[in-house]
């Protein structure tokens, strides 16, 4: 049986090998990595999945921004996602993904998510889109069609991805 919990109960070197086998040594080169910086993950958002005691998921959020000329829209960027290898298309994805989603709601974060991903994955199951990213500019390569945004208050403006100044993060604990 799979158990979520939240990730910050979890030796954070177990979940970084899980992200090695899921994204490879090479994940730390991707832009999402520079996008967030060297904060850490919103604890209320963040969860681990558990199989008879050993880490089989993750899903981590982080608090960033759309930084603009005139100030900065915050955004939530959700991922990675990992689910292991020997574990996966057994809808552990789709119930990190469902959890971090309610907590967003549950803290009032929902209002403008973001992620970096597969549209067919991202869009069919939880209805995010490139409709209003088109103008957003991003700290290193990106594929326009898997910047994928969800929520009322997504800025369809122009603007550059970076981490939030620390004192604008409203969840740093689990609540
Ligand atoms: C992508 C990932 C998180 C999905 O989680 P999962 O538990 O394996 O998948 P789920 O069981 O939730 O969903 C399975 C369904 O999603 C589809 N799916 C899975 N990954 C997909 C992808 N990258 N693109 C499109 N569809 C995908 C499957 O075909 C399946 O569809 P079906 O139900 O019609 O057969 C997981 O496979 C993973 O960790 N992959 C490696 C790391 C990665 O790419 N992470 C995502 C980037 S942030």
């Amino acid at each position: 049986m799979i158990t979520l919990v939240p990730l910050d109960s979890i030796e954070p070197a177990i979940v970084e090998s899980l992200l090695d086998r899921a994204f490879g040594p090479e994940r730390f080169q991707r832009t999402a990595y520079t996008i967030r910086g060297d904060g850490t993950p919103i604890a209320a958002l963040s969860f681990a999945a558990i199989e008879d005691g050993a880490l089989v998921g993750s899903i981590q959020c982080w608090p960033i921004a759309l930084i603009q000329d005139e100030g900065e829209t915050p955004l939530v960027m959700l991922g990675p996602v990992a689910v292991e290898p020997t574990h996966q298309r057994d809808g552990i994805g789709r119930r990190l993904m469902t959890q971090a989603l309610d907590a967003a709601t549950a803290h009032g974060l929902d209002g403008a998510l973001m992620l970096i991903g597969d549209p067919e994955y991202y869009g069919r199951f939880f209805g995010f889109t490139a409709d209003r990213t088109a103008h957003w500019n991003a700290p290193g390569p990106v594929e326009r069609h898997r910047l994928l945004a969800r929520g009322d208050a997504v800025p369809d403006t122009t603007g550059i991805l970076g981490a939030r100044v620390p004192d604008t993060i409203p969840v740093t604990a689990s609540a």
